[in-house]
């Protein structure tokens, strides 16, 4: 990565201004390499330098990534005059950076959501045309049986009209619940494409998008950041 004035890096974490930074490297508490900043507008690389302020470690990385396990209950928006979104479940730092979910959640539905400000690395994971799976799991109100799996391998046509691309559809034990592959996201897709085959959805969890799967170490309302191999596979799934 370039070499960036060290202001501007440690403002784009969103933890401080730049006037807040300054004021810090003023004062002495911000470490570049062990070293005391000089002044705000001195350079350096954020891939190469170590960066600490206060004698803890600061991750400058340009964009941040975010696994987080989505409780029912609340929207998957950035903001909402009413009710509350994912985006309150974080810090106030990181909401400051202007992340944005990838791929809404219905606000019942629980399971891994995607945060990142990364805006191209978003947008290209929700094109349909990069065809990156999503896997669900489901309970439905009855049982899904072979004529189920059939249907959605054809492409299911929902209630409006619409009709879906194939979808991939496994029974699990006696058939109320099942796992469903979706390689695109329209709205309310799941529960659609199951109650337009009699079989209404009562809970779902998305498991996995692409490569990334949900930690299961991850309470529902917790998160943590994508580690190096998720991220690096995540991009490569783009295609
Ligand atoms: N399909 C749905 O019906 N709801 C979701 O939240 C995600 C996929």
């Amino acid at each position: 990565m370039a070499m960036e004035r060290l202001d501007k890096l440690l403002a784009s974490t969103g933890r401080w201004s730049r006037r807040e930074v300054k004021e810090l490297i003023a004062r002495g508490r911000v470490l570049v390499d062990g070293q005391p900043a000089r002044r705000p507008e001195d350079k350096c690389d954020p891939q190469q330098a170590s960066i600490q302020v206060d004698g803890e470690g600061v991750d400058c990385a340009p964009f941040v990534y975010i696994m987080l396990h989505k409780p029912g209950g609340l929207l998957s928006a950035t903001q909402d005059k009413k009710q509350a979104t994912v985006l309150d479940l974080l810090p106030e730092h990181l909401r400051r950076r202007g992340l944005f979910p990838v791929g809404r959640l219905d606000k019942d539905t629980e399971g891994l959501l995607l945060l990142t400000d990364d805006g191209p690395l978003g947008h290209e994971l929700l094109s349909p045309r990069k065809h990156v799976d999503k896997v669900y799991y489901a309970r439905v109100d009855g049982r899904v049986d072979q004529q189920d799996v059939d249907a959605l391998a054809k492409g299911v046509t929902l209630g409006d009209g619409l009709t879906c691309l194939p979808a991939d559809l496994e029974p699990l034990g006696d058939g109320s619940e099942c796992l469903v592959t979706l390689r695109e996201g329209k709205y309310h897709q799941v529960k659609r494409m199951l109650a337009a085959r009699g079989k209404p959805v009562v809970y779902l969890k998305r498991l996995s998008m692409g490569p990334l799967k949900l930690d299961e170490n991850l309470d529902k309302g917790q998160w943590r950041p994508l580690t190096d191999r998720e991220l690096r596979a995540l991009k490569a799934s783009r295609g």
